[in-house]
């Protein structure tokens, strides 16, 4: 299945699966900015989770600098990436969520090297990404992408360089 990762950019026709997605097998603090909406994926958190997709239509020159990308395996969308342009020259932030049932399959790293390489594409030098030390899933991940990794207080901050040669699988 690994084998079959693609991403598209996010986008009308892509949002409402990813939607479904985020609500049957996501929690909203790990895929959208608090809401002030009641629990759980309320029909408000769903408008602000579409809200908050639509704001980076636009896209790196957009207004929130941000390019989203819809992860696709086998053909179905399973979560989502996307690339944040920094203060820095040539850098981008990159975040990212999969469904639960998508957990655990090695998908995270397939989806994060085609960013890096979609990131690379678009001009960028380096790609960085901050998580926690408890979140042993986006460690691996980001080690598996060549990741330089810091502790900072009690984020981990991880640095990827996309002019070295990227470890095997
Ligand atoms: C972080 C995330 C993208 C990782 O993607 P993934 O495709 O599941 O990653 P992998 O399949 O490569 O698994 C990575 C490692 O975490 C472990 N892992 C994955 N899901 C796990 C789970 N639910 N519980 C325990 N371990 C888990 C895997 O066993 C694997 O270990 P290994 O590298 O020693 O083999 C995904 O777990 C996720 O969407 N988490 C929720 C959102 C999140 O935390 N995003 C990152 C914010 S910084």
């Amino acid at each position: 299945m690994a084998g079959a990762v693609r991403l598209e950019p996010v986008d009308e026709r892509n949002l409402e699966p990813l939607l479904s997605v985020a609500a049957a097998e996501a929690e909203p603090d790990d895929v959208m900015p608090p809401v002030d909406a009641p629990a759980g994926w309320s029909l408000a958190r769903r408008e602000a989770f579409r809200d908050f997709h639509r704001a980076s239509f636009g896209g790196l020159d957009g207004p929130t600098r941000t390019q989203m990308y819809a992860i696709l395996a086998a053909g179905e969308v399973v979560g989502m990436v996307r690339m944040t342009r920094c203060d820095e020259p040539a850098t981008v932030e990159t975040g990212m969520w999969l469904g639960r049932s998508a957990r655990g399959q090695g998908l995270g790293a397939v989806a994060l090297r085609e960013l890096l390489s979609a990131a690379a594409a678009a001009g960028m030098q380096t790609v960085v990404a901050e998580t926690t030390p408890d979140n042993a899933g986006a460690l691996s991940v980001l080690r598996k992408c060549g990741a330089k990794l810091r502790e900072d207080g009690a984020k981990v901050r991880a640095e990827m360089c996309l002019d070295s040669a990227l470890p095997a699988l």
